[in-house]
């Protein structure tokens, strides 16, 4: 598994060279803060450069971003001064649990998107939620957008088609499976957990093409082919007292 340092050290690299190639899915994540009041406080695990850290901020919403590659965070508050947008932005960086308790002011809602598979086990996942959990009020909510660790085609992307390097960093998709959440949220009484599958047709196509987004919706909503989906998004919120 490589360690927090392995991963720090992976993505330094990749903020150094300043190309990001992921395909925008803000349009498939965007909902599921529809729920979260503008202008509350959301703090973005794993916010890298800051591909979702700026619709958050356009959205209205004050973002914490954290990240343990310094470089990717400076990379970030960079490109939201340049958007006029740093004034809702403030930066927690380091490791995630002990960036979270460091963060003084309260936070509504937290976000995880394309970060817990780089997190080294399960064990650390698990703190990171519990965490987050015991921290926000009753009505706050955590977004999670991660690939699915039972679609066969990360497998044959990283492990059969890409680097090694590559696939060390990214092995850990395994560990995201639908009851990785449920086994947490049954372990408390404090929250309710929703999931949706998405992208059984490539993000890039869905992206471009109109009309593919509500096709793969449909595709993705039957039991037997959303196993194959690339990625997983749950919902968690904090129940009301
Ligand atoms: C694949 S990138 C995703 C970046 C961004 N969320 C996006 O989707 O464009 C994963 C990011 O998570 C960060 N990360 C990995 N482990 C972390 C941890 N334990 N605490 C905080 N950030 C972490 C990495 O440094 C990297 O910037």
């Amino acid at each position: 598994m490589p360690t927090v340092l392995e991963t720090q050290q992976h993505f330094d690299k990749s903020a150094a060279v300043g190309v990001d190639s992921s395909v925008d899915k803000w349009p498939a994540i965007a909902p599921h803060f529809e729920a979260i009041p503008r202008g509350a406080r959301i703090i973005e695990c794993g916010a890298g450069t800051g591909l979702y850290t700026l619709p958050l901020l356009k959205a209205g919403y004050r973002v914490v971003a954290n990240d343990i590659s310094l470089l990717a965070l400076k990379r970030l508050k960079v490109t939201m001064e340049a958007a006029g947008l740093a004034d809702g932005l403030s930066l927690a960086p380091g490791d995630y649990v002990s960036a979270l308790a460091d963060v003084a002011d309260p936070i509504q809602a937290a976000t995880f998107i394309k970060v817990l598979h780089h997190f080294p086990d399960r064990d650390h996942i698990r703190a990171a939620l519990h965490a987050t959990l015991d921290r926000l009020p009753a009505g706050g909510r955590i977004v999670m957008f991660e690939p699915n660790g039972l679609a066969p085609h990360w497998f044959v992307r990283y492990r059969l088609l890409d680097t090694r390097e590559k696939w060390l960093n990214e092995r850990n998709i395994r560990l995201i499976r639908q009851s990785l959440f449920e086994d947490l949220c049954d372990s408390r009484n404090d929250c309710r957990l929703s999931l949706q599958y998405r992208f059984l047709i490539p993000g890039t196509f869905v992206s471009r093409i109109p009309g593919l987004s509500a096709a793969d919706r449909l595709l993705t909503s039957l039991p037997g082919l959303r196993r194959f989906s690339a990625n997983l998004i749950c919902i968690i919120d904090k129940a009301s007292a």
